[in-house]
């Protein structure tokens, strides 16, 4: 079965001399809930970046490897070309359009679809998977919570129809609850759907108890890589690769 992405020894450059990602290769299969877990500044922003073809924005380059989505070549492709072939990123921070209502968020990523069928007129699966934001549909985006902010920027990229969605620390910020209730969503969407899903997660306990495999990134190169089963039984992932900090209160 062709795999939703497939990275193949990728190497990232920033300002011409920083190397930033090393030799990565990861794939996530269709349909699979894959999780890129590590310390602050591994990568694994840069990395997502890197394959939803934000790095240009940023002074940054891909300087080898290859990135295949769903079998085709999109390395050096942009984002919005990459939206309209089914891959949507949710940007770490909740880049929301807080002067705009909920609804026009959501309305707001159909552009994405223009070329790739008819927009969508009706939100009801994503206010099914988010009632939260079905009773503020008329509020403007900037008056939400953080949890209602992160489960509006998970909305948005849904309704660009995505077939595979990276994820960026979805739990940043927010109360154990509400980190839980948005991963609990997030594996809804991905086994209800049949959405691949790449998550970048700082919180390793949460993510190993919704990825199926994880890949452990330190110092831009994969450190360890297994089923999340292995994962979790290894203790000493957190400390040796994480950080103390990998491990919050009551997760
Ligand atoms: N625009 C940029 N220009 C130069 N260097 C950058 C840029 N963005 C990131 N870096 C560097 O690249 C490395 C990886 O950063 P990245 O943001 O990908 O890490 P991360 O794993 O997402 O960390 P965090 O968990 O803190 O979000 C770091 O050393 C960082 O300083
Ligand atoms: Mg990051």
């Amino acid at each position: 079965m062709t795999a939703a992405l497939e990275i193949s020894g990728l190497n990232v450059v920033y300002g011409g001399a920083i190397t930033a990602i090393r030799d990565l290769s990861l794939t996530v299969p269709e349909r699979g809930f894959v999780g890129m877990l590590g310390a602050n500044g591994a990568g694994k922003t840069t990395t997502l970046k890197a394959i939803s073809g934000l790095l240009p924005f940023e002074n940054g380059r891909i300087t080898g490897g290859t990135i295949k989505l769903f079998g085709e070549p999109i390395q050096g492709a942009l984002a919005h070309k990459l939206a309209r072939r089914g891959m949507l990123h949710v940007r770490e921070g909740r880049h929301v359009f807080i002067n705009m209502t909920v609804e026009e968020n959501l309305l707001a990523a159909t552009f994405a679809l223009t070329g790739r069928g008819a927009k969508r007129s009706s939100f009801d699966e994503i206010y099914a998977l988010f009632p939260p934001l079905a009773a503020r549909r008329q509020s403007y985006a900037g008056f939400l919570s953080g949890g209602e902010q992160q489960m509006l920027a998970i909305g948005r990229a849904l309704a660009g129809e995505p077939r595979l969605l990276l994820v960026d620390e979805a739990s940043l910020g927010l109360a154990p609850m509400i980190a839980r209730e948005i991963f609990e969503t997030l594996s809804r969407i991905n086994r209800e759907k049949g959405i691949a899903i790449l998550i970048v997660e700082q919180s390793v306990t949460l993510a190993l108890k919704h990825i199926s495999y994880g890949y452990v990134l330190e110092n831009g190169s994969i450190a360890l890589e297994a089923s999340s089963d292995k994962l979790a039984d290894r203790e000493m992932i957190s400390k040796r690769y994480l950080g103390e900090a990998a491990e919050p209160a009551g997760v």
